[in-house]
């Protein structure tokens, strides 16, 4: 029976509606981890032969086969696997999935690129993306601190109202504190697929790197190179966050204030907003995509492994924190 009417006929409490988990990588440990602590009810779905269904037994959760009569009986799910699988896991598990059953996505690439939507409109697509690495996503539900997310019933039919509280109470219950805001499916895509590229995964790894390796060349001790350049990023992009703009520049010394100043109109060209503008143009016309299919993702992860795993950095990196007390 659809999902909604099932709630409208037995009167189901929506808020103790179960999430299928699919997957149990970065994304999923952390979901199904902090919904459990939370009272939320949780199963996680895996492979057959999954590597993984010790360690989800072993952290205490009931373990549901994909493909099995037991998973199709589900009605809501998340698909916390990698990306590039969705297409292949609709295409096999969606023409068995009941009416009226909800998909929730952490990431809107997939379904803006296979038209899920399309292809399976008897299932209730959300977004629902938390704005944390894995890692964090659970740490920060720990510490209590600050979470945010972004959601989208663009592809819900007209029972959204049910759907958006049930929603909003799995965001409560995953430690989201900021939000979870309205987007669609796309502007997440584009702009998750952006910070990445501009700023995240690009300028401050590869920044951090270049600089490093400047002050060793020019005599520094690598510890100290570390610390300015690499552990000192955490602490500074803590106060950034928690401050904002104004308030951060207003922490910052006298010499530092000046030196901003010139990194910013030295670093910060035209040439350079010119590039990083591109690669949103670059994502918006559908080049990126593109570049996307025809990418050998193992390659890729293997040049820039050898880019790193040799460097001073990667050697001090190891060095320090075996060190540490
Ligand atoms: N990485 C992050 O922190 C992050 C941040 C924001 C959004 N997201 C989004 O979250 C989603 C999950 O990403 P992730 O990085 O968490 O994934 P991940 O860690 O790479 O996912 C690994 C898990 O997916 C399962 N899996 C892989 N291929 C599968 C297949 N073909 N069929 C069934 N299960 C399969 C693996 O199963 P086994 O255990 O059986 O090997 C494993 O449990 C993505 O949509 C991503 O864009 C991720």
């Amino acid at each position: 029976m659809d999902m909604i009417a099932l709630m409208r006929s037995f009167k189901l409490d929506i808020f103790m509606m179960q999430l299928t988990i699919i997957g149990f990588g970065n994304q999923a440990k952390s979901w199904s981890q902090n919904l459990k602590d939370s009272g939320f009810p949780v199963l996680v779905a895996l492979k057959v032969n999954s590597p993984s269904i010790a360690l989800a037994h072993e952290l205490g959760f009931q373990v549901v086969i994909l493909g099995t009569k037991e998973f199709y009986a589900q009605n809501a799910f998340a698909l916390l696997t990698p990306d590039h699988t969705h297409d292949e896991f609709m295409q096999e598990h969606g023409p068995q999935m009941q009416a009226g059953s909800v998909m929730l996505y952490a990431h809107g690439f997939s379904l803006v690129k296979n038209k899920f939507q399309q292809s399976f409109p008897q299932i209730h697509h959300i977004l629902f993306a938390p704005k944390a690495i894995g890692s964090e996503l659970r740490r920060q539900f720990q510490l209590k601190g600050k979470l945010g997310a972004v959601y989208s019933l663009e592809h819900v039919q007209e029972e959204a109202t049910q759907l958006k509280d049930w929603v909003f109470e799995l965001s409560k219950n995953l430690g989201i504190n900021m939000g979870p805001y309205p987007t669609s499916f796309l502007r997440e895509t584009r702009a998750d697929l952006y910070s990445e590229q501009g700023l995240l995964c690009s300028l401050i790894p590869y920044t951090a790197g270049e600089m490093f390796s400047h002050l060793v060349d020019s005599g520094t001790e690598p510890e100290l190179a570390y610390f300015e350049c690499w552990h000192e990023l955490k602490l500074i992009v803590n106060a950034m966050v928690d401050k904002g703009p104004e308030g951060f520049f207003d922490l910052i010394s006298p010499n530092a204030l000046i030196g901003s100043e010139k990194g910013f109109q030295k670093l910060i060209t035209p040439e350079f907003k010119k590039n990083l503008r591109n690669l949103l143009l670059d994502i918006e016309s559908g080049e990126f995509d593109q570049e996307i299919e025809k990418a050998n993702v193992e390659e890729i992860r293997h040049t820039i492994r050898s880019r790193w795993s040799k460097t001073a950095l990667m050697k001090t990196f190891h060095q320090i924190n075996q060190d540490e007390k």
